[in-house]
């Protein structure tokens, strides 16, 4: 099976959720891709901000990696969906970190479980990989007794427990933004799900 290594972006807790369930239940690394910037976390700001940061093609710079992607064998990649696709953090971090030959697995989560773009899109990305299995989640830390299942569904169904690696991280200090907002709380928009939750 060799070592499999979870990278993930999560802007607002939801991926980390996804990502932190698998970590246990396999007992994987992890890491968690963190940009020096940030998005307005609250209001409707970070919809605009983060939509733009995809459209315009912004490659944020990413605070370094931990372990080196060379000892694993397996890299789990999750990320929630902006404007229909991976967020420009990822797309730093596969540029940061060049990799080829490894089996991926993607975890994508989303508020309307329409993922069939993002993974294709991701899909495309990591090229010269093999894509063995895919999870779409919708906002998994929102319901966390029905995703918990779906992710030990996903890890039962493409891992074996051999590595004993994860640990619980220490807690992380809230990051400042430089550019906060005074915003309302105004930050809910609706997404239309038009697919199932799994894509294989
Ligand atoms: C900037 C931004 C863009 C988003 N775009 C989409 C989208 O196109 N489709 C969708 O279903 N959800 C979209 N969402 C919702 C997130 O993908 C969803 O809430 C996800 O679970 C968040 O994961 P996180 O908590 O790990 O950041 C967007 C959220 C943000 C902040």
């Amino acid at each position: 099976m060799g070592k499999s290594l979870i990278v993930y972006y999560s802007f607002e807790g939801n991926t980390e959720f996804a990502a932190r369930t698998l970590a246990k239940h396999i007992g994987a690394y992890v890491e968690r891709i963190i940009p020096l910037k940030q998005p307005p976390k609250k209001g409707f700001g970070k919809f605009f901000w983060g939509g733009k940061s995809v459209v315009m093609k912004e490659r944020p710079v990413l605070e370094p990696l931990q372990r080196e992607i060379t000892e694993f064998d397996n890299i789990i990649i999750g990320f929630p969906i902006w404007a229909g696709s991976y967020p420009p953090a990822i797309y730093s971090f596969t540029k940061d970190y060049p990799f080829s030959g490894k089996n991926c697995y993607i975890i994508a989560c989303s508020s309307s479980g329409n993922a069939k773009k993002a993974i294709a899109k991701i899909t495309e990305r990591l090229s010269g990989n093999k894509i063995i299995d895919t999870l779409s989640l919708i906002d998994p830390a929102k319901n966390k007794e029905k995703n918990e299942k779906l992710v030990i569904a996903f890890a039962d169904k493409n891992f074996d427990k051999a590595e004993a690696a994860y640990k619980e991280p220490e807690p992380e200090p809230e990051p400042e933004y430089d550019n906060e907002e005074s915003a309302e709380d105004d930050d809910t928009i609706e997404f239309s799900e038009t697919e199932e939750i799994t894509d294989n």
